[in-house]
C-alpha cells in the first residue's frame, strides 16, 4: 500500500469512532419505525398482507431453477426453508463459479424490514427491487429478464395462475413483484413473545422474563433491538471479528471486491475487509457498521453475523458481554452467568414454529405460440 492510502485508511479508522449520521443517506424509513423510535420494546408482528393469487405463483417460481440463468439454482437453493430459510452456512453460496462474501440471511418477516442487505443498501419497503437484484445479479442467480420471461410463458400453468391476477402475458419485469409477494407471505408463527406481548404471562418462562429485563435493562440490547422485529432498522458498529474465510477464498474476495467496485467505492482494491455500509455510503463513519438484522426465528438460523462468525447464541451473548469487538459503539455489560444464560433464554423465546410451506411440483415446458407480443 502507498504511503498516501495508509495515512488515508488510518484517517477512516479515526474517524470511524466519531457520531452516526448514517441513517440520513439510506432510504427514508416508514411511519412503524418512527413511533417505535419513540418509545424503543419490543412490539408483536403485524399480520402479514400480500395478494394471495400472485403469493401462490411466486411460491413455484422461488423453487423453479428456471429462473436462474443456467437453471443451476432457485432461490430455496440459498433460502431454503428446511434450513429456517438460509442455507444453514457461514457465508453464502453463490451462482456456478462464485461464492459470496456474507452471509445468507432468512427472508422470514422480510416483509417488515426497514432495510434489506447487511449492509441496508436496499429499501425494505421495495421488495420487487430486491427479487430483481436476486434474480439479475451476476454472482446470484444471473438471469436476464427477457430470458426469464420467454421462459415463464411456455409452462403453461405458469400462464393460467398469471391470468388469475393480470390480462397481460407473463413479463419480465412484474415476475419480481410477483415472487415478492410470496416473500411478503413467508412469516414466523405461534411465538412466545407476541403471545406475551399480548397479555399471556405464561407464554415466557421466568428464566426467559428475566433475560427480557436484561435485554430492556442492564444489557440494553433494546436501544438498537426494538420494535416488531427487534430491530431499529438503523446502521451500527458492533465490531464482529473478519472473517478470515472471506480474503482466503478468492471466489469470494472476487464478489466483494466487485460489490465495491459496482458501488463506486473509493480506492476498493486496497480494501481487505467487509468495509459494511461505507461502500454504499462512502461516508467514513460507516466504516464496518451494519444494519441492526432481526432477532426473530434465531432458533433456525444460525449461523449468526454478517460474517457467519458466530455458531451460536451462547456465543454472541458472550460477544455483548465483553462490549463487542474492536472499534464498535459498545461498552462491556458484567454480565454473570445465570444472567447470560437468561438471555439466551429470552432471545429463543423470538422463536416461533417453523415456518415450511410445500415445496410445488413444478411444471414442465410446453412450447406454444401466442399469436401476438
Ligand atoms: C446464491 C444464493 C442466493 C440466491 C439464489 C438468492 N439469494 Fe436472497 N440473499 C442471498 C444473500 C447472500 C443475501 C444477503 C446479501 C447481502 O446482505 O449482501 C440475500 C438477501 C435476500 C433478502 C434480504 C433479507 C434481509 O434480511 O435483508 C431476501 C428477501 C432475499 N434474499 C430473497 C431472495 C429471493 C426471493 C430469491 C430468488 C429470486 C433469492 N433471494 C435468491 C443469497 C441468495
Ligand atoms: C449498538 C446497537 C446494538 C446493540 C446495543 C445490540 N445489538 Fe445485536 N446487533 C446489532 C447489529 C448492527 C448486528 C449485526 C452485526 C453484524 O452482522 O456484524 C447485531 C446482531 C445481533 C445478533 C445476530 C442476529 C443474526 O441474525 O445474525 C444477535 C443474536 C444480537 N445482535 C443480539 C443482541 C443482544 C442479545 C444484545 C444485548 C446484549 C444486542 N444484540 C445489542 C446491533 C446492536
Amino acid at each position: 500500500m502507498k504511503p498516501a492510502n495508509v495515512r488515508r485508511l488510518s484517517g477512516m479508522l479515526a474517524l470511524a469512532g466519531l457520531a452516526t449520521l448514517a441513517g440520513a443517506l439510506l432510504p427514508p424509513q416508514g411511519d412503524v419505525r418512527a413511533q417505535q423510535a419513540k418509545a424503543p420494546d419490543l412490539a408483536p408482528l403485524p399480520e402479514a398482507k400480500f395478494n394471495k393469487d400472485q403469493a401462490e405463483l411466486g411460491r413455484f417460481l422461488f423453487f423453479d431453477v428456471r429462473l436462474s440463468g443456467d437453471a443451476a439454482l432457485s432461490c430455496s437453493t440459498c433460502h431454503d426453508p428446511r434450513k429456517g430459510w438460509t442455507d444453514g452456512q457461514a457465508l453464502g453460496k453463490g451462482y456456478p463459479a462464485s461464492e459470496y462474501f456474507r452471509n445468507t440471511p432468512t427472508i422470514l418477516n422480510a416483509a417488515f424490514k426497514a432495510r434489506f442487505m447487511w449492509d441496508g443498501r436496499l429499501d425494505g419497503s421495495d421488495v420487487g427491487t430486491l427479487v430483481r437484484d436476486m434474480i439479475t445479479e451476476a454472482h446470484t442467480m444471473n438471469m436476464d429478464s427477457r430470458l426469464m420471461q420467454e421462459r415463464l410463458k411456455q409452462v403453461p400453468e405458469y400462464v393460467a395462475m398469471w391470468g388469475k391476477f393480470r390480462k397481460d402475458d407473463i413479463n419480465g419485469m412484474r415476475v419480481y413483484g410477483v415472487v415478492g409477494e410470496f416473500v411478503k407471505s413467508v412469516v414466523s408463527r405461534n411465538v412466545p413473545i407476541d403471545r406475551f406481548l399480548k397479555g399471556d404471562q405464561s407464554a415466557l418462562s421466568s428464566e426467559a422474563k428475566e433475560g427480557y429485563a436484561l435485554f430492556k435493562g442492564k444489557a440494553n440490547c433494546v436501544s438498537c433491538h426494538n420494535g416488531p422485529l427487534g430491530s431499529d432498522g438503523k446502521l451500527h458498529r458492533t465490531g464482529v471479528p473478519e472473517n478470515p474465510e472471506v480474503w482466503n477464498t478468492p471466489l469470494r474476495a472476487i464478489t466483494m471486491l466487485r460489490h465495491y467496485s459496482t458501488s463506486g467505492m473509493p480506492n476498493y482494491m486496497n480494501a481487505r475487509t467487509d468495509v459494511g455500509s461505507y461502500a454504499i455510503t462512502k461516508d467514513e463513519r460507516d466504516i464496518g457498521k451494519f444494519a441492526t438484522p432481526s432477532l426473530r426465528d434465531l432458533k433456525y438460523t444460525a449461523p449468526y453475523m454478517h460474517n457467519g462468525m458466530f455458531k451460536t447464541l451462547p456465543e454472541v451473548v458472550e460477544f455483548y458481554g465483553k462490549g463487542g469487538g474492536a472499534g464498535g459503539e459498545l461498552k462491556p455489560l458484567n454480565l454473570s452467568e445465570s444472567e447470560k444464560r437468561a438471555l439466551v433464554a429470552f432471545l429463543e423465546s423470538l422463536s416461533g414454529d417453523p415456518v415450511v410451506v410445500e415445496v410445488p411440483k413444478l411444471p414442465e415446458y410446453k412450447a406454444r405460440t401466442f399469436g401476438k407480443n
